[in-house]
């Protein structure tokens, strides 16, 4: 038992998946795992442990934005002993070519500010998925019927953005799509020495106002529920 999670030693797997939307969690548990036992409903941010394919697996939510994500993960990787860490998520869309249900790979995560930023004072730490991961997410997503993107994404602070200036910088650097995690998770893995990825649904456009309607949602959620599986285990 931690700070923010209820679970004994022991309930949580070393392979964690992490949406922000505590029911997603509930969602992708009884959907994708047998046996998935809730571990975790402090601040009703709800952690299950089950199996797929044999393997133990946690899905834990880690809230919106990366102070929450910081809090869980931490207390994931240093308490608990997960080590691979797979953000399962939602993101806005940036490029053109990058369409509403699409997946997105996150291979880098650029961002302004995260909780990790105070500790590289002047240097910009470049947050960055694993090889190995990220790899085998791009070969699982290559058997599914779903168009894939592997580039980089920003992890932005604010979702009601009073800085557009910032998203253009992005959407001119080739960004794939914004969301609100990624950067510290890649960050917290790299410092404790886990693996970490990112693999997102776009579920809104910057650029087209276009957005998922809820009743398609649980469908592209769960081609990402898949991949992350598989590239957990390949
Ligand atoms: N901004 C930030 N986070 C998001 C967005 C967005 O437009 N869409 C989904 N997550």
């Amino acid at each position: 038992m931690t700070v923010h999670i209820g679970a004994a030693k022991g309930e949580i797997a070393e392979t964690v998946l992490m949406p922000g939307d505590p029911y997603r969690a509930k969602w992708a548990a009884e959907t994708f795992l047998s046996d998935a036992v809730l571990v975790n409903e402090v601040r009703g941010m709800l952690g299950y442990t089950g199996t797929w394919n044999g393997h133990r697996v946690t899905i834990q939510g880690s809230g919106m934005g990366m102070p929450s994500l910081s809090i869980y993960a931490n207390e994931l990787i240093r308490d608990y002993g997960a080590k691979t860490l797979i953000r399962i998520g939602s993101c806005g869309g940036m490029q053109e070519k990058v369409k509403v249900r699409d997946v997105i790979l996150a291979m880098t995560a650029t961002t302004v500010h995260s909780p990790s930023s105070s500790i590289f004072r002047e240097v910009n730490f470049a947050p960055c998925a694993d090889w190995g991961l990220l790899q085998a997410a791009a070969k699982a997503a290559a058997t599914r019927d779903v168009a894939t993107h592997v580039g980089g994404i920003y992890s932005s602070d604010v979702f009601y953005d009073e800085r557009p200036d910032l998203n253009e910088q992005m959407v001119r650097h080739g960004i794939l799509g914004v969301e609100m995690e990624a950067a510290e998770l890649y960050t917290l893995a790299a410092r404790y020495g886990c693996r970490a990825l990112a693999v997102l649904t776009v579920s809104d456009h910057l650029q087209t106002g276009e957005a998922l309607p809820s009743d398609q949602r649980e469908r592209s959620f769960g081609d990402m529920v898949e991949i992350a599986l598989e590239a957990a285990f390949r």
